[in-house]
């Protein structure tokens, strides 16, 4: 059995307001339990997105009354909210800017906008960018124009990540993070996973980028799942929505891969509880802590889920080491595929 602080999450969408058939909060924050994260920080690209003052409460609402982990909530960068954004900054996780396709309506196609958000937001708060590939020199750039910081969402492709080591290696303030599945698959199984399912943004890359994001381990500061739950009547109709849940594999997975040698312990903990606490500045949790039996092989299951999503892209693959019990705050919140924590018991950390 080995003991790890409780996880951090930066990157999950919860789905509430607007879509909780796919996940809500209470179901969101029961599978971060049960995948071993005590804290997440929630996407604003709900229904309505989160915007302003009266759509952050419209989704603080139920994750006051319904989260079982602790959490904050990202506002979204729009056209509309140049000006009254960074009056909230400190009440939210930080600042989401959707600057490529995405799934939902919050995207800054102009960069005179980004200029503006750059310009304002607080030096203080996270700017947390979802920028691919060209794009994604753009935003370090502006990062670079404004001397500010800029965290960079879910790296896929080598080009990425040698592009994001330049930039650290010139003192660009760049973070970044990595999402499970592009370390773990690829678009060579999209034909076992079904096209539908498959669809994910940023898409699965090829062998060669999954190989470069793990020989570049150092330059990745955090896993984050981007767990972004769609039901499987949605995967599999003729316009299927992108997104893969990640909440409940993230863990397994890398447990594995630290079996299998190809990074350490260390190298977990720092990347899922140590950095993301420092980039968003994230309070730490007393007497919270994750058991893990590391001595037990399984099989991923969609159906022992808790994520209401019901479906998996890691249906069936063989995982080492278990999530057996977790402790928040002094209270047992998980043991043994039983979510104990009560709805409403989530601190709001910010
Ligand atoms: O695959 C994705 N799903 N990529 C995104 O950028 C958004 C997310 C979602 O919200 O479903
Ligand atoms: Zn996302």
């Amino acid at each position: 059995m080995i003991q790890l602080p409780g996880l951090i999450d930066p990157h999950v969408h919860v789905r509430e307001p607007g879509a909780t058939h796919k996940e809500d909060w209470n179901s969101a924050t029961a599978a971060a339990l049960a995948g071993g994260f005590t804290m997440i920080l929630a996407m604003p690209n709900t229904r309505p997105p989160i915007t302003d003052a009266h759509t952050l409460q419209i989704a603080l609402e139920p994750a006051q009354k319904n989260a079982r982990c602790d959490y904050a909530q990202y506002l979204g960068a729009g056209a509309d909210n140049i000006e009254i954004a960074p009056l909230l900054a400190q009440q939210v996780a930080g600042l989401k800017m959707y600057l490529d396709q995405t799934y939902g309506p919050l995207r800054l196609d102009e960069m005179t906008l980004w200029m503006e958000h750059f310009r304002r937001w607080p030096q203080s708060s996270p700017i947390v960018a979802h920028a691919e590939s060209r794009t994604m020199a753009a935003v370090i750039l502006m990062a670079s124009l404004f001397n500010r910081s800029v965290h960079l969402a879910h790296v896929s492709l080598a080009e990425e990540i040698l592009l994001i080591r330049e930039a650290k290696t010139r003192g660009v303030k760049v973070t970044c993070e990595v999402a499970p599945h592009h370390l773990f698959l690829t678009e060579e199984d999209i034909p076992r996973i079904g096209s539908g399912r498959g669809e994910v943004r940023p898409r699965l890359a090829r062998p060669s980028d999954r190989d470069a994001l793990w020989a570049n381990l150092d330059v990745i500061d955090c896993f984050a799942t981007d767990h972004a739950p769609h039901t499987l009547e949605e995967k599999d109709s003729n316009n299927p929505p992108p997104g893969f849940p990640g909440l409940e594999t993230a863990l397994p997975l890398l447990l594995m891969a630290v079996h299998e040698g190809k990074l350490t312990m260390a190298d977990l903990v720092q990347r899922m509880v140590i950095n993301p606490r420092r980039i968003f500045e994230l309070p730490e949790q007393q007497e919270t802590w994750v058991e893990v039996d590391d001595d037990v092989t399984w099989h991923i299951e969609a159906a022992k889920m808790y994520t209401r999503c019901g479906w998996t892209p890691f249906e069936g693959m063989p995982v080492r080491g278990i999530v057996r019990r977790v402790v928040l705050r002094g209270q047992e919140v998980y043991k043994d595929g039983q979510v104990l924590a009560m709805p409403g018991t989530g601190n709001r950390i910010r």
